[in-house]
Formats: C-alpha cells, structure tokens, sequence
C-alpha cells in the first residue's frame, strides 16, 4: 500500500527477506484504516469497492466454482514443504531429479508467462455461469490480448487442465472453495472449463448467493463455493452495498461453522483468506475484547491485522490437522490487486494489457505481510499433518498473479461503462479477474498438483 518491495529472481526468497516491512506497518495501520473507514462511511464509493470488501453485486449475481481432481494422495505429505528456501526444490535445467524416493521436478510458481495463441477454452457464449462483474467480454473490455498467455513454469512443463479426467477422478466425490469472493471467482473459472464435458446443475445457494453448490449428475460430483471472508466466526454488519454500520467482531478463537460443519462431508477443499482482514475490525478472544485493528477512540490495543490474521489461520490448520476427518486440503495465498495510481476509493485503475516481466513489479507490503504469514503456518501445518498422513498442497498464486496486471475487470466491471459518456468516471475492480483470463491458470495447477503432487516438494 504504501512502501513497495522489489520482487527478484526468487519471488519466494525475497518475500521473506521483507523483514523490515512490519516495520512499516506502523504507518501502513492507520492509512488503511483510513480506507476502509472512508469506504464504509461514503455508499457512493463503496458500491464497486473492489478490494477489501465484497462487491455487493458479486453476493447477488450468479456464480460458480469447481476445482480439478485427485489421485496420487499418497506420498507427498511425507515430503518435507519447503516453503522458505525454494533452492531445495526449484533445480533448474534439470526437470526431474531424484530426490530421496520423490522425483521433484521443478518449482511450479515459479515461472514466466509466455505467449499462448491457443487462447480461452471457454467463451461469455460457451460459459453460463459467469458473474455480470467479471464478464469482461459482455462489459464491453476492448482488448483481449490478455487471454492469449499461459503460465510456463521455469523448469516444468504445465499440462493444461482436463476437465474429462478432472470429472472422472472426482466420480463420487465432493469439493469446495472455502473463503472469500476470490474464492467464488475461482469457481467460476473451473465450472466454466467443466461446462465443456458436464453442465453442473445448481442445488443450492444461501440468500445472497454467496454460498453455492451444484452437482454433476453423470459424476455423482458435487462441487460448492463456501463464502467465509475470515474462515473464523465473524459478525459482519454490511449492508448489501457493502456499507458497514458497525465494526465487524471478530472472534480469533473460533472457526466460522458456516465451513467447518460441513468439512466432514468434503473429500477436497481450496481453503484461502486474507484482504477482508484489512478492515477495521474489533478481535475477541477467551469471550474478552482483546484488541482491535483500526479502531481509534475507542481505547483499545491496536494489534494489527498480522496478528488476527495469524491467529486465524493457526485455528483452521489446528482443526484440519486435528481433524478424524482427512480431506485433501490445498491453502491457496494471498491474491495481490493492481490499482495504480491511487487505491480502489481513490481512483486508482488497471489499464495495462500485457504482463509483467520477471522484475518488473513489486508486491505490496500488506500482500508480502500476509503471504509470509500463510507460508510460515502452512510450514507448520504440513509438518504436523504429514505425520498423520494428511494430504496438504500450498497453492502458492501470489507471484504469478502480480504478474498479470492485465487480468483484471477495471472499469469493465460494469455493463457498457463507457457507452453514454466516454470520459464517464467509474469504479475500477482491479482485484477480481476476468473469465475467462489469468484465474483460469490456477485450475491447471491444481490439476497438476492433484496428479503429480508427489511430485512436487
Ligand atoms: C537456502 O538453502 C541453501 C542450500 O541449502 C542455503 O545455502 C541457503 O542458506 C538457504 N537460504 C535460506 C534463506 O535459508
Ligand atoms: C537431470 O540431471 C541428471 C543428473 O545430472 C541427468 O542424468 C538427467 O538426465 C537430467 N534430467 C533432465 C530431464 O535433464
Ligand atoms: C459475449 O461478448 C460479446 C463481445 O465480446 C458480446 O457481443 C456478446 O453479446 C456476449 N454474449 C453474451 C451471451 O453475453
Ligand atoms: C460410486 O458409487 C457407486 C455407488 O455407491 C459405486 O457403485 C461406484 O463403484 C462408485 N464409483 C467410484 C469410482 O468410486
Ligand atoms: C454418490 O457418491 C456418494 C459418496 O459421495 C455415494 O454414497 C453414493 O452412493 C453415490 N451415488 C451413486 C448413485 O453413485
Ligand atoms: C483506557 O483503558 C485503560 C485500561 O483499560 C483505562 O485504564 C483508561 O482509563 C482508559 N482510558 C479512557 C480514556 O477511557
Ligand atoms: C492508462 O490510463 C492512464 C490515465 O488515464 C493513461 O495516461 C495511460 O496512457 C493509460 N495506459 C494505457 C496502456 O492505456
């Protein structure tokens, strides 16, 4: 947000070398308090509000999710996750090297986008369930060089994803996509690539259309989007606008049941958190207020929200791994946004049409904070749950998604947005993607990570 960090030739060596980035925080607290307080307090503003808040038309139009297939869940928990050092996995110009009884082949976050004249595998026409605000094509964007690259990990091959052999590994099973309206975008991007092979019939969704399932009649596969921005119970006091009345309560030291009362029934989950905890929020714990995060006047202890996001995370992969139940769990990071030029309230926008290059971006502190947060308890995590045989995979997104400021609705978030006046001001979204557009890429790892996961770390 506010001091940036250069990203190098290893994005996950030099995350962690950001030390000094909390440091930072200390200002970075207050003018994202800031924020958000003008956010809540202004509804004109807050109606796209793209990036901490849930896009209020996001929670009424349609949506989807689906995610790719399992197999080989057997010897990768025992692997050690080395999420701190990449040399030990990453070897490059050498694409499978024996390492112990794994074949680690390569680093599959670890890459370049290079161009892809195949393009989307799904249209606006072919795909049904595309949201209105992430339906860039329909919106009018008139560019599209963005659909035509793929993601090329430095040292591997990426097949693209399958939906026929994704459909047949999930025969009888049960997936879902835990967390917030990244999640939900994600879901899209799967379902609408399983449209290929199986139209999914939608057999639920909550009353703002925020939670879903549906099914696959021929698979017997059900496939679910849980909205659940913190994972822990949370008392959220928005408006469908998204204007908040209230700060939100936030209890760090129970898990948001929307999510885990369903757990047991789910054989795969994509579980991912992360910007609704920039928002001001009162934390509880032990049935005590013990702090907040941006709450001035009220004289309580601002403990930043590092410190709730990393006690939210620890009860998620306590309960995982202390779970009878073991589901295959991916942990996706944090997605970083690209408003340039002011943030979404203050009319920042995202009109590039290319990728970056290695080198040319740098992620934010708040992004760079809250992933090495994920990365140091999913360490933990791995490492107790690999002795219980459970099957943990980091989908580690953050890096390549810098990459692609392209990516995103921008002002194309709305219908036509400039169709009666060309200079018209509106509301950018460079935080969501577009469907079709990068997201489709997480499916591809998923997939691989699902067949090839002892593959890798
Ligand atoms: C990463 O691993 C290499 C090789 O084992 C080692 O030399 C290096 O010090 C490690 N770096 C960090 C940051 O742990
Ligand atoms: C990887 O390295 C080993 C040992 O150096 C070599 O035998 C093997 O052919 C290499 N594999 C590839 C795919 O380059
Ligand atoms: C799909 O997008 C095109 C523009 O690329 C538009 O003309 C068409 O109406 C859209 N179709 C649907 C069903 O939204
Ligand atoms: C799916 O469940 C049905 C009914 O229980 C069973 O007959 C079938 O073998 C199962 N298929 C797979 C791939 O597990
Ligand atoms: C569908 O899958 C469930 C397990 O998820 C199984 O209990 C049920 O028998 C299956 N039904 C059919 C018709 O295969
Ligand atoms: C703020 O809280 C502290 C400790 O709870 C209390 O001692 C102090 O009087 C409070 N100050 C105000 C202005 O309420
Ligand atoms: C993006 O928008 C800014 C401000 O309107 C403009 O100066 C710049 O040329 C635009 N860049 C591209 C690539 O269109």
């Amino acid at each position: 947000m506010v001091k940036e960090m250069r990203v190098q030739s290893n994005p996950i060596l030099s995350f962690h070398k950001n030390s000094h980035v909390f440091v930072k925080f200390a200002v970075c607290f207050v003018l994202v308090g800031l924020a958000f307080r003008l956010l809540f307090s202004d509804s004109a503003l807050s109606i796209g509000l793209n990036l901490p808040v849930e896009p209020p038309s996001l929670a009424a139009a349609d949506q989807q999710e689906t995610e790719s297939s399992s197999s080989s869940a057997s010897d990768s928990s025992l692997f050690p996750v080395q999420t701190q050092n990449s040399t030990v996995v990453d070897f490059p110009g050498n694409n499978s090297q024996t390492y112990g009884n794994f074949a680690v082949k390569c680093d599959l976050f670890t890459g370049d986008w290079v161009p892809d004249p195949s393009g989307p595998r799904y249209t606006n026409e072919s795909c049904h369930v595309v949201e209105s605000h992430q339906n860039c094509m329909k919106n009018g964007r008139p560019d599209s060089e963005y659909f035509y690259w793929r993601w090329n990990p430095r040292d591997c091959e990426l097949p693209k994803f399958n939906p026929q052999s994704f459909l047949g590994t999930m025969r009888n099973k049960s997936w879902a996509f835990i967390g917030d309206s990244i999640s939900r975008n994600h879901v899209q991007s799967l379902l609408c690539v399983l449209s290929q092979v199986e139209q999914a019939v939608e057999v639920y969704h909550d009353k703002e259309y925020r939670s879903k399932r549906w099914f696959f009649p021929s698979y017997n596969f059900t496939l679910s989007v849980i909205w659940t921005p913190f994972l822990v119970k949370a008392g959220i006091f928005e408006d469908m606008n998204g204007v908040s009345t209230s700060e939100i309560q936030l209890h760090l030291d129970e898990l948001d049941k929307t999510w885990t009362d369903q757990y047991s029934s789910l054989d795969y989950v994509v579980i991912a958190g992360g910007k609704w905890f920039l928002k001001t929020a009162i934390y509880h714990e032990s049935n005590t207020v013990s702090g907040c995060h941006y709450c001035p006047g009220k004289n309580l202890t601002e403990l930043g929200f590092e410190y709730a996001y990393r006690s939210a995370l620890r009860l998620v992969f306590n309960f995982i791994t202390r779970s009878d139940h073991k589901a295959f769990v991916f942990f996706r990071t944090t997605t970083p946004d690209h408003f340039e030029n002011g943030e979404w309230f203050s009319g920042g926008y995202c009109n590039r049409s290319v990728p970056f290059k290695e080198g040319e971006v740098d992620i934010k502190d708040v992004d760079a904070a809250m992933r090495n947060i994920e990365l140091e308890e999913f360490e933990k995590a791995t490492a107790e749950g690999s002795e219980k045989g459970l099957n943990f995979k980091l989908l580690d997104t953050t890096y390549l998604s810098l990459l692609r400021p392209d990516g995103h609705p921008g002002p194309y978030r709305q219908f036509q947005p400039f169709a009666k006046d060309k200079n018209a001001k509106v509301q950018n979204d460079c935080l969501h993607w577009c469907l079709p557009g990068p997201i489709d890429s997480w499916n591809d790892l998923v997939m691989e990570l699902l067949v090839n996961g002892g593959k890798y770390r």
